[in-house]
């Protein structure tokens, strides 16, 4: 059978492991697809750089060219330009699209939903919060039957890290920082993460489709952990709890109008040792999500690196290749209204 062409834009930490995995499982994928996916190409910045041992002529620097001759088109790039062009793009030839791009999403999401619904493509994004967790998937469809009330939990990595250095070693918070850089888990320059804008965008996706409504980045309240303190951590510790960085997102009704709503934060929380999330670790990821008839559920694992990111993208590559090789087509989110977000503490 034809092959499905996959193109990939980004080769980065995640983008080189999701094509090393796509060449290494060719057999496997093209098993589960029903037709053997093809890597078409990878855009890159520049050429010249050796990545993932992969053939050179597979690279090319004109991203707008290979998007135009793929059915899939995996975005790993980040940021809002010009990874948003080159969806766009993409949509606009017919290409099923999947991305890991979460700021991309929690500031101009409704813009690619509702050019992937007027294309008749999907439009994946798996990868965009919690790495290798399954929890948006969960949410958008094994829970599209039950109505979502809360959802909360550490949703970065790098934080999570830092924060439990600084419980189980005293450490300040520049030290702990120094060292989660040492080990890669944060970027050189950390601002995204330790100042909750990193959660904040993946807490407005996770609002966004636990509630059907459109949550931007913007409108999330924010709070990093740039002014936890060791002292803090001792206090905290002294009281039997941790202090870590929740996302929170609720349904809510504000008090003086009494209009149905929204509210999402991201800040430092004491939990109290005994609390399941008190025991995440490192850079892990937990989210708790709470429906009515389904009651508390937990995601956890990974959520970050090269292979477990790659495995959510390849997770959403598989499922809309099927797509295209069986007919079908993911949720449909330019459907969604908007509710109100309120502000900190309407809740
Ligand atoms: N910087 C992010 C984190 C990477 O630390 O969780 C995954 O989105």
């Amino acid at each position: 059978p034809t092959p499905l062409r996959v193109a990939l834009l980004g080769c980065g930490v995640v983008g080189s492991s999701v094509a090393r995995l796509l060449l290494s499982n060719r057999e496997a994928l093209a098993a589960r697809v029903g037709r053997p996916l093809e890597l078409a190409g990878v855009a890159v910045r520049r050429l010249g750089r050796d990545r993932a041992d992969l053939p050179a002529h597979l690279f090319t620097t004109d991203a707008e060219e290979l998007v135009t001759r793929a059915d899939v088109v995996v975005e790993v790039i980040g940021g809002i330009e010009p990874a948003r062009s080159l969806i766009l793009r993409a949509i606009e030839h017919g290409a099923s699209v999947v991305t890991a791009n979460k700021a991309l999403l929690a500031e101009d999401g409704p813009t690619l939903y509702a050019a992937a619904d007027a294309a008749g493509v999907d439009l994946y994004y798996e990868a965009s919060v919690a790495g290798a967790i399954p929890l948006l998937r969960p949410i958008r469809e094994s829970l599209a039957g039950d109505d979502v009330r809360r959802v909360l939990g550490i949703v970065n990595g790098t934080t999570n890290y830092v924060l439990d250095k600084m419980d189980s070693t005293g450490a300040g918070f520049s030290e702990a920082v120094a060292q989660a850089q040492a080990l890669g888990y944060a970027e050189a320059d950390p601002t995204a993460d330790v100042e909750g804008f990193d959660a904040a965008a993946k807490a407005a996706i996770l609002a966004s489709l636990g509630f059907h409504t459109r949550v931007r980045a913007a409108d999330v309240h924010r709070e990093g952990i740039t002014e936890v303190s060791a002292a803090d951590v001792a206090a905290a510790a002294e009281m039997g709890c941790v202090v870590k960085l929740l996302a929170i997102c609720e349904l809510a009704t504000d008090p003086e109008s009494g209009a149905a709503g929204v509210s999402v934060r991201v800040h430092p929380a004491m939990i109290p040792r005994t609390h399941p999330l008190a025991g995440v670790r490192e850079a892990f990821n937990a989210v708790f999500v709470e429906a009515d008839a389904a009651g508390q559920l937990m995601f956890y694992g990974p959520g970050a690196g090269g292979d477990p990111t790659a495995s959510a993208v390849l997770g959403d590559v598989v499922a809309v290749a099927r797509h295209r090789v069986v007919g079908g087509l993911g949720p449909r989110e330019s459907a969604y209204a908007e509710l109100p977000v309120f502000p900190m503490g309407r809740a």
